[in-house]
């Protein structure tokens, strides 16, 4: 058992070490990129301008943000210790660490060995991500995702965080997927309701339903379940979601990584680009985890299509512990970030999702089927019509139907193979789309845009690195800047105020930047950023009931060179109107702050701290605890 490495490799550096993206020779797109970023400079990109207007736009409202700040609180100073830090006048606690307790018969965790194997399926899974609330009358239940594991403090020393016996598999298991429990607040605070009847931990072997267009296709078939519709587990759950009928949505996000191979494989052609372009490792004994050494279910050699069971949005209903979660291959199969829905004017459900992934894409699914309060929803999700995101450089965009007509690929093959229906028809290729989020007070939705070190870049041969796909990942106007380390947040309005519309408008509300380090061009950032408010790779997102845009990081928190005087990741407060973006809270070392819900009664905020690598938030001498901590008010007051 060893602490976390500091040098351990994210899931993003060993994916991106595992499958380096290959090059093409292309200097007419590095000419254009070079023309792209002179526009930039010249100015953001303005809302409803049909283009990228000179010193105009919501963006250059300095004005307009003076003196009108709608947030409560003063700005928080970048911090750079082993805690959590929020404004004066706000305090916060833990609720809930991994390996605590869901259940009075789960055991105890142990400050240097953790929970052993038996148990491991009965108490708060690791590395909090995406989470809801949903409340009836009295009750409140947190649906919260746990992305993934750290093996190496899973794991006995010695064996690198590889699993060695299919006990270590199991327990790896345990401690992702999703974790329901209720929660509840009294005199001495907020805490987990043990043995709540709603408790229920959701992992990498329970039971799921299989709908849409590729339930039961031949791809998803495999000798355990030869029907192709129940499948086992679900993987690496991002962000979140959740419907209006009440059902949380968890997002499949790199599920590529546990799988392996023990042998040589002879693939067939699709399964071959399947897994080249969704980033499955072919070589022997490779993958993340080394499931497959354990468990034939995770190796493709035996199990080929296994892996197109996963990537997936799955539905969840938190008020029945019985019920069986169900994966929406309607909505597409990629590395997916979160779910954020809105409803059309007519009725109709429209969940947007990015692919988190350099140069993949952005994705729109509109419903076949109207949503009425209190009518049958069982279906709603099953049913729809699925758009990737096309970005014109004057402002405007179109989200492009995936149709079989316009991708030469079966409605089946386009749920499975989604990435490569995005392709056929020329989408936008994006920098990394982590959350979407919606903004309930104006028809308009952002999505962040975390970073894209490749951008532009050129290898050793001066070759534009590329995609899975083999596209150039050249600046493109949502995308504007060559090795991307600070990242942006994209912002559209569908037209007619329809979020069900095909086309929209869109600009940049924020390119994240150092004007410290870097006094002018590209890295100095859009004018809403300043020495006060520095960050980078926003990440997480939610926007509140009062319309503010709350902003997560997961980025490089050395607070050195260009990352100077941003401090350890946070989370910030944004103005839709003015712009203005201000610090509200910092987490300890080496962490993300990722996942964001309110109370019912919004006094109440729930925030997600994510791999810490200081030993929060038990102290020094014990292991570092993903963690979900409460933030209040000291006068009690509505916080969004
Ligand atoms: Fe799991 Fe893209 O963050
Ligand atoms: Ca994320
Ligand atoms: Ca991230
Ligand atoms: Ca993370």
């Amino acid at each position: 058992m060893t602490q976390i490495d500091p040098q351990d490799l994210s899931f993003d550096d060993w994916d991106e070490k595992n499958f380096p993206r290959q090059t093409v020779q292309d200097f007419d797109r590095v000419v254009e990129a070079a023309v792209s970023r002179r526009g930039f400079l010249g100015g953001v990109l303005a809302f409803g301008s049909g283009a990228a207007v000179m010193g105009t736009g919501l963006l250059k409202s300095g004005t307009a943000m003076a003196g009108t700040s709608r947030f409560a609180f003063d700005q928080l100073a970048p911090q750079t210790d082993g805690t959590v830090h929020v404004p004066a006048g706000y305090r916060w606690d833990t609720l809930v660490r991994w390996g605590d307790p869901l259940f009075s018969d789960a055991p105890a965790f142990d400050a240097s060995n953790g929970i052993p194997t038996a148990g491991s399926d009965r108490v708060f899974g690791e590395n909090t991500d995406g989470m809801e609330l949903f409340h009836q009358s009295n009750t409140e239940l947190l649906v919260v995702n746990s992305e993934y594991v750290n093996p190496k403090i899973n794991l006995p020393a010695g064996q690198e965080g590889r699993p060695a016996s299919a006990s270590d598999v199991e327990r790896l298991q345990n401690f992702q997927g999703v974790s329901v429990m209720e929660v509840t607040e009294d005199a001495d605070g907020w805490k987990v309701v043990v043995d709540s009847p709603y408790n229920r931990r959701i992992h990498h072997r329970t039971p799921m339903v299989i709908d849409g267009p590729a339930a039961g296709h031949d791809l998803l078939k495999t000798d355990a379940d030869p029907t192709g519709t129940a499948s086992l587990g679900t993987f690496n759950n991002c962000g979140s979601g959740r419907t209006p009928w009440g059902t949380y949505l968890t997002c499949e996000e790199n599920f590529n990584g546990y799988f392996g191979t023990t042998e040589e494989l002879s693939l067939s052609d699709v399964h071959a680009a399947g897994f080249k372009r969704y980033g499955v490792s072919t070589k022997v004994d490779g993958g993340r985890y080394n499931y497959h050494g354990f468990d034939p279910r995770f190796d493709i050699s035996k199990n080929p299509n296994e892996p197109h069971r996963a990537g997936y949005i799955v539905e969840i209903d938190p008020w029945n512990p019985d019920s069986t979660p169900v994966k929406h291959t309607a909505l597409g199969r990629f590395k997916h970030e979160n779910a954020a829905y809105a409803l059309a004017p007519d009725g109709r459900v429209v969940v947007y999702m990015g692919d988190d992934e350099r140069g993949e894409y952005m994705y729109k699914w509109v419903s076949a089927g109207v949503y009425v309060p209190g009518g049958d929803t069982s279906t709603l999700l099953s049913e729809g019509q699925l758009h990737v995101a096309k970005f014109n450089d004057d402002g405007t965009g179109i989200w492009l139907a995936l149709t079989p007509e316009d991708t030469g690929m079966t409605e089946a093959e386009i749920a499975v193979f989604t990435r490569m229906a995005g392709t056929a028809v020329s989408a936008t290729t994006m920098d990394r789309p982590e959350w979407i989020a919606v903004n309930p007070t104006a028809v308009e939705a952002y999505c962040c845009l975390t970073n894209n070190s490749r951008r532009g870049a050129l290898d050793d041969d001066g070759n534009v690195r590329t995609n899975a796909a083999g596209e150039p990942m050249v600046p493109n106007a949502p995308n504007p800047r060559e090795i991307n380390r600070y990242g942006q947040i994209v912002r559209w309005r569908p037209h007619n105020d329809d979020h069900a519309a095909s086309t929209f408008d869109w600009d940049l509300y924020v390119m994240a930047g150092n004007p410290t380090v870097h006094t002018d061009g590209p890295y100095a950032g859009s004018a809403n950023i300043n020495a006060g408010n520095l960050f980078n790779s926003p990440d997480g997102m939610q926007i509140d009931s009062t319309g503010l845009i709350w902003i997560q990081t997961d980025g490089d928190d050395d607070n050195e060179g260009d990352f100077a005087g941003m401090g350890n990741n946070q989370m910030l407060a944004g103005d839709p109107v003015t712009g203005e973006i201000r610090r509200f809270l910092t987490g300890p070392n080496g962490s993300e702050v990722t996942g964001l819900t309110w109370s019912a009664d919004r006094r109440t905020m729930f925030v997600g701290i994510q791999h810490p690598s200081a030993p929060f938030p038990d102290g020094e001498g014990a292991l570092p605890r993903s963690s979900i901590v409460v933030v209040k008010r000291d006068d009690n007051a509505l916080l969004g």
